[in-house]
């Protein structure tokens, strides 16, 4: 056993989540002390070797390390309220989703309240919590991070410390989240329109992955050179080329009657920037497109 195996934690929230983070705390060794609004899901954790706290005080005096993953940073904060003065000195890791905006005031409180906070972002399903590959963005107070890392560590390999601003995890999270959207939206979107001649998403499936692997993958670098280097002349496919694709995409979805508002959302950004003079320029030049969006 291990120095880090020896730490006490505790973790409020035993949702899906929650009692995802608890299993892999008692999975590594750690006494593990749970609470839960409803009591009721603290009885698998309890079989495992975990000991319930009746009330949510007793659950944070006995651990100087408080893990916390709820429905919501409103009632993240209404919980943490609720047990200020017992916080006094501990360390807080909170694995709620929110926005950068809610875990900033969250960091703020707890530099108030004495409290050491980390605020983390988890990019895996509960079935992957306590797996080398899954990975937690984290940041707040560096050495915090650098004497809580390996307690964190049984909950997923690929731990990433992200820097002091507490929102950044939010936005490491939202930016991903926004790629899962778009992708599966757009491949839902694809198979609808398939579908209006009768091919299954099964026999529509090894185009779809031949195109991902051989053009979309690809493609994702090379904008990153783009964006990065601010240079988006092209010779693959100009916002022109696209420009007329698009087209096709839109008038087709509505002929088939396949909505067709992500396609016409799409298109409006290409024909202002192909007006604004960008038609030899690359798809990944829409990233000025978007940024126009903040002063919205
Ligand atoms: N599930 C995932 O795949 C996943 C992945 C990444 C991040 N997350 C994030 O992890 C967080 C938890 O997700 P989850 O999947 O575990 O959700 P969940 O299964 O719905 O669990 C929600 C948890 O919040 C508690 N809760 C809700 N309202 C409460 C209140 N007013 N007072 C006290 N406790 C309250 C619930 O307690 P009760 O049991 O008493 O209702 C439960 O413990 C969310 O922010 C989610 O976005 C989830």
């Amino acid at each position: 056993m291990t120095e880090t195996n020896r730490i006490p934690v505790t973790v409020l929230g035993l949702g899906m989540m929650g009692t995802a983070l608890a299993g892999a705390f008692l999975n590594n060794g750690n006494r593990t002390i749970v609470w839960n609004r409803s009591a009721d899901k603290t009885d698998a954790l309890i079989a495992e070797g975990a000991v319930a706290a009746g009330e949510i005080r007793d659950a944070v005096e006995a651990s100087p390390v408080i893990v916390i993953c709820v429905s919501t940073y409103e009632v993240m904060n209404d919980l943490l309220a609720s047990v200020a003065d017992e916080l006094r000195g501990r360390v807080v890791v909170n694995l709620t989703s929110g926005t950068p905006e809610e875990a900033r005031d969250t960091a703020l409180w707890a530099q108030e309240n004495g409290v050491e906070y980390l605020d983390g972002a988890i990019m895996a399903v509960p079935q992957m919590i306590g797996l080398p590959e899954a990975l937690i963005f984290y940041a707040g107070n560096q050495q915090v991070f650098t004497e809580q890392e390996e307690l964190l560590k049984p909950l997923g390999g690929k731990s990433v410390y992200l820097g002091t601003d507490a929102g950044v995890p939010m936005i490491y999270d939202l930016g991903l989240l926004s790629i899962l959207w778009s992708c599966i939206a757009g491949y839902v979107h694809a198979q609808a329109l398939v579908g209006t001649v009768g091919v299954s998403a099964e026999e529509f499936l090894p185009f779809v992955n031949t195109w991902i692997e051989q053009v979309i993958a690809p493609a994702i670098p090379k904008s990153a050179k783009e964006i990065d280097s601010g240079r988006f002349e092209t010779d693959v496919s100009s916002l022109d080329v696209n420009k007329a694709a698009i087209s096709h995409l839109v008038k087709t979805s509505k002929q088939l009657n396949v909505d067709n508002d992500m396609s016409v959302a799409i298109q409006e950004m290409i024909e202002k920037r192909v007006a604004q003079g960008h038609g030899n320029h690359s798809l990944a030049s829409l990233i000025e497109a978007f940024k126009k969006q903040e002063s919205h």
